[in-house]
């Protein structure tokens, strides 16, 4: 890892899902401003680690530092609020609220301001904007994803963690969300966590990789360093 300071550290992290040891001595170093991608097969715990940093499940062991402070206890409302958005596999939009009622519950996670962020949402997904009053549950899934990012973009995160957003999703809108993220970094106020089986997409946009298998990191580096050698063994399927 370069010598940037890391906004989130992960460190020495397992779960376990009953029995079932699920992440073993995960640590990671997130550079602040960055794109990182982790990668892995499914199963490997890609998005049980998410959710361990976001305060969804408890880890048996290890901590998570966020932005200086030890997190690691603290409940998943709080995290948001001091700016960890997660933005999870599948969606999980509101299908039976609008467009606009679903972007209105990304504001639980501001501590302060409100709709005036609706319009950079808008800016950044024109489609949001002409679809405001539309059931949720009525877009498309690739409109669903952009909601999904939008709404966690309400709240004013500092590092935000997508869970897979390409799933599904038609060609010209992952162009579309690659754009949006790309433009996010730019601005530098972002750090973003990106999980991701889609590698094309990975290494498109990502600075930097973890390569998961079996609950722990296999890999790590620039994106640029990694070999096509490691993504045919571990990433192919
Ligand atoms: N709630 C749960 N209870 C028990 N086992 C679980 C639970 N959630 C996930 N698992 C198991 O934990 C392992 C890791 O799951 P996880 O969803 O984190 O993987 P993943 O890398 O995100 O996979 P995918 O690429 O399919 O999304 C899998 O073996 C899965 O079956
Ligand atoms: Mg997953």
């Amino acid at each position: 890892m370069p010598p940037v300071e890391a906004i989130l550290t992960i460190d020495d992290l397992d779960v376990h899902y009953g029995g079932s040891r699920i992440l073993r001595d995960v640590s990671m170093d997130i550079p602040n401003g960055s794109i990182v991608a982790v990668m892995g097969r499914n199963g490997v715990g890609k998005t049980t680690l998410l959710k361990a940093i976001m305060g969804l499940v408890e880890p048996s062991k290890g901590s998570v530092c966020f932005d200086g402070d030890d997190i690691t206890t603290i409940s998943s409302d709080r995290r948001a609020r001091r700016g960890l958005a997660y933005v999870p596999q599948g969606r999980e939009i509101f299908p039976r609220l609008t467009v606009k009622e679903n972007l209105v519950i990304g504001l639980e996670a501001r501590e302060q301001g409100g709709s005036e962020v609706f319009a950079e949402v808008f800016e950044l997904f024109p489609v949001l904007a002409q679809m405001q009053d539309r059931m949720g549950g009525n877009l498309s899934g690739g409109q669903q994803q952009q909601l999904a990012i939008g709404r966690a973009l309400v709240g004013g995160p500092k590092v935000l963690m997508l869970d897979e957003p390409t799933e599904g999703i038609q060609p010209s809108i992952i162009i579309e969300i690659e754009k949006v993220l790309l433009s996010l970094k730019e601005r530098g106020e972002f750090t973003i966590v990106l999980v991701e089986q889609y590698f094309d997409f990975a290494r498109q946009i990502a600075d930097y990789f973890f390569l998961m298998d079996r609950g722990s990191v296999l890999l790590q580096g620039a994106a640029d360093e990694l070999s096509d050698e490691s993504i045919k063994t571990h990433l192919t399927f």
